[in-house]
């Protein structure tokens, strides 16, 4: 109990004192460890986009340094994709999503973002075996389920920079599947994987260096089939993200058991978290 009214206390505090939170919070020494050179090239980019951005959790040291990261701390190249980012924000009224009625998508394509990992991540957690992907695709529904998926991962980005302003060292994200029942005609059709591709180049340009890990269990040999066609479009830490385990249940249950306790995990993740009522 003290700890919910210390971390209360810490957030009504970060409320009042927004900027002087963001300060102590995340500062390099506490949070990355950088190289003096990379210190340098972080403090000079922040320079440059400091007018551009509005928002308190862009300004931080942990949103800065991963654009500079995917631009391999090329400063030009790195303000060009924060420039970009910026755009299509704009451009999709992201900011506004949290605000759209989503009931409809969530009763079909379920997924949860109320799981953590043990060292405080945020988990996305996708059913991907109920997802009917062609069938929206069919329905005419693609972008609208594409705008979906956008919204679970601006929420739980959205948690991981509030457990920032708490003073969490959390600084990426982590997304666990079950793709038990996973096949190629209804998720990985000619029709879908422009979705899939899109997806993956949202998530690259926009996200860069945010997800920590996209673990698949009961993964069949069919979803290799669509991870092969969308492997070209993957960055190199990306592909180094992802873990897919088959059906053996003892191999994902110790590998899951290390990272996320099971009281997070619901039962399909072999957990004891109640199942969601979608
Ligand atoms: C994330 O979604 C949950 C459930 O819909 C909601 O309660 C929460 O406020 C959302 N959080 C953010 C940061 O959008
Ligand atoms: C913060 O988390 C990162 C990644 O998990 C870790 O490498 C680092 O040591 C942590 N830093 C602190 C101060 O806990």
């Amino acid at each position: 109990m003290p700890q919910v009214f210390t971390s209360l206390f810490l957030l009504i505090a970060c409320l009042f004192l927004k900027q002087s939170c963001y300060v102590s919070a995340i500062s390099v020494e506490k949070y990355l460890s950088l190289s003096l050179n990379e210190k340098v090239a972080l403090e000079k980019f922040r320079e440059r986009v400091d007018p551009i951005l509005k928002q308190n959790f862009m300004k931080t040291d942990a949103y800065l340094i991963q654009f500079l990261r995917a631009r391999h701390f090329d400063g030009d190249a790195a303000e060009k994709m924060i420039r970009e980012m910026l755009q299509w924000r704009k451009d999709n009224a992201i900011d506004n999503m949290r605000l759209e009625n989503w009931r409809d998508m969530a009763q079909d394509f379920h997924a949860t973002i109320d799981t953590y990992d043990k060292t405080g991540r945020p988990v996305g957690v996708i059913d991907i075996y109920d997802w009917d992907i062609r069938q929206a695709v069919l329905q005419g529904n693609g972008r609208r389920l594409l705008r979906y998926v956008i919204y679970l991962v601006e929420n739980i980005t959205t948690q991981m920079y509030e457990r920032q302003e708490l003073g969490m060292n959390v600084t990426q994200v982590v997304v666990l599947g079950n793709a038990d029942g996973f096949n190629v005609i209804q998720h990985g059709c000619p029709l879908c994987l422009p979705l899939w591709i899109q997806f993956i180049q949202i998530v690259e340009s926009y996200y860069p260096q945010a997800l920590d890990e996209l673990i698949i269990i009961d993964a069949s040999p069919a979803i290799q089939v669509v991870l092969e066609a969308i492997r070209p479009f993957l960055s190199r830490t990306t592909r180094d993200a992802i873990k897919i385990f088959g059906p053996n249940r003892a191999k994902w249950m110790a590998y899951l058991d290390d990272k996320i306790s099971k009281a997070e995990r619901r039962p399909k993740y072999g957990g004891t978290k109640p199942p969601m009522d979608y």
